[in-house]
């Protein structure tokens, strides 16, 4: 597993600027402002700072960018950082200042002069999420980066603000590298096993098996998964760090380990990045972990639906009637809209066991929420306005991006079937409101809900400023802040 590279807080040590090895970060803050350690490295530099921070290059960066000075002279380290960032940065601008840095991180170390920096915590929480590596298949040597030193006014006090951020960046990562493993390693009982590990950490993690499913009436899960050699399961992790009498939380997750389409078969090109249709399961796995490792004082349970979806002579075909936990039948139309059969089954079995207070469901659901929204935002679908601005809100705290999509009676009445109570497809257009249509026939009208279709924002191709291209982990900082937002006073 990758784990958060380790920083250390210490107080400022001007003296021994000349002689550290590997990489220097300064921070340059409105009109190019130096904090004492900067103007130290400055004056070993013999002014190149400030002739840097003059010049027009720097005033064309942006809060959070940063530009190399290379090989130093008077100093014994490879490169000077100079990140402009000011002093009184709010949290997103520190982070992603953070993150201009982890993408840089040498193997000889870094020491980050955050001087007198108020969110100085935050620029190391950016730094670790932009310096994740997923180097799991990766032969022969990989050095991790030398250790990260923040030299900063009031040391303890920082690293007790980072104390909490470390455990949402093992949540994130955990996340990250569940998405980015491939389908072959990242198998139904590989996955099972990987949360069962979690309660190691206070969880309380229960797998379903088949057979348990089957009497459960799963019939929409089960049929998706009917078609590969990996057994269907369901997962159940509860974290009761709340008043006894309080109702949890419910998170939901589509956990399609490998999304081949079934006998609606998927055309090959970029196939591969269906390894990725677990990310549901992966987010409320990663917030799961965050909530242990923090001791989070609020009862929250997450379930993920874990299941392959391939063609085989076992598969379900188009034109196949399942039937629900709910009871309700359905037309499987197209095989590859399997996402919302699986969360169909979870969902019901979640309201039906736990009586939740809320439930957010998170699904890689549909290729439309892309051609809506591209990668920037996930798709909102909610029954409640008040959970759906809560989490609009934290979405924004953390800079995740998040956008409300419409609903309505309308696009329900495109899953109309001739034979069966539904149909799993509504058509082309407007796909992937229709996909949170179906997946609202199956929420109790009592139970504020959110969907989140985050099948633009799970994976990305190109890195971004905290993370490097692959997994993002995105929604984990979110759903952590919301159940503290909503719980934790
Ligand atoms: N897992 C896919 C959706 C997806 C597409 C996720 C691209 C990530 C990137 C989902 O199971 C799917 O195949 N959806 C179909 C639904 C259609 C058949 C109604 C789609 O979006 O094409
Ligand atoms: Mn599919
Ligand atoms: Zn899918």
């Amino acid at each position: 597993m990758a784990h958060p590279v380790p920083i250390q807080f210490r107080d400022p040590d001007l003296e021994a600027l000349a002689s550290l090895p590997g990489r220097i970060v300064i921070l340059a803050g409105e009109g190019g402002a130096l904090g004492p350690g900067a103007k130290r490295v400055n004056k070993l530099m013999r002014g190149a700072v400030e002739r840097y921070v003059a010049s027009d290059a720097f005033a064309k960066m942006k809060q959070g960018d940063a530009q190399d000075l290379a090989w130093p002279a008077g100093l014994a380290a490879d490169a000077v950082q100079v990140v402009r960032l000011d002093k009184r940065a709010d949290v997103t601008t520190a982070r992603k200042a953070g993150g201009s840095i982890g993408a840089k991180l040498g193997k000889a170390g870094t020491t980050v002069l955050a001087d007198g920096l108020l969110r100085a915590a935050d620029l190391s929480f950016g730094l670790v999420l932009r310096a994740y590596e997923f180097t799991a298949h990766k032969t022969g040597e990989h050095t991790p980066p030398g250790p990260v030193t923040f030299m900063v006014a009031g040391p303890e006090a920082v690293a007790a603000a980072a104390s909490p951020l470390a455990a949402l960046a093992e949540g994130v990562f955990f996340t990250r590298d569940l998405v980015n493993e491939p389908a072959n390693i990242l198998t139904t009982d590989d996955f099972a096993a990987r949360l069962a590990a979690m309660q190691e950490l206070g969880l309380e993690v229960e797998i379903l098996e088949e057979a348990d499913l089957t009497k459960l009436g799963m019939g929409a899960l089960l049929g998706v998964g009917q078609g590969s050699e990996s057994p269907s399961k369901v997962v159940v992790m509860q974290w009761n760090g709340g008043p006894k009498d309080q109702p949890p939380f419910a998170l939901v997750g589509k956990g399609v380990v490998f999304d081949t389409g079934g006998i609606s078969i998927k055309p090959a090109g970029g196939m591969e990045e269906m390894t990725m249709d677990m990310g549901g399961a992966g987010v409320v796995s990663g917030v799961m972990r965050t909530l242990a490792l923090r001791g989070a004082k609020a009862n929250v349970v997450g379930l993920v639906g874990i299941v392959e979806n391939m063609p085989d002579g076992k598969a379900i075909r188009p034109g196949d009637v399942l039937t629900s936990m709910k009871g309700d039948t359905i037309e499987v139309i197209n095989t590859d809209a399997e996402g919302r059969l699986v969360l169909a089954d979870v969902m019901w079995y979640a309201q039906e066991r736990f009586k939740p207070s809320g439930m957010i469901n998170l699904a890689t659901l549909t290729g439309a929420i892309i051609v809506a929204l591209g990668h920037e935002n996930t798709g909102v679908f909610s029954n409640n306005d008040a959970l759906c601005n809560a989490f609009l809100k934290a979405a924004a705290a953390e800079g995740e991006g998040a956008w409300r999509m419409p609903m309505g009676e309308a696009y329900d009445a495109k899953l109309k079937s001739r034979i069966a109570d539904m149909m799993n497809v509504g058509g082309r257009d407007g796909g992937a409101i229709t996909a949170a249509q179906f997946l609202a026939r199956f929420v109790k009208p009592e139970v504020p809900w959110c969907h989140l279709d985050i099948a633009g924002t799970a994976l990305l191709k190109s890195d971004t400023a905290l993370a490097p291209k692959g997994a993002t982990g995105w929604g984990v900082m979110a759903l952590n802040r919301l159940i503290k937002d909503m719980y934790e006073g």
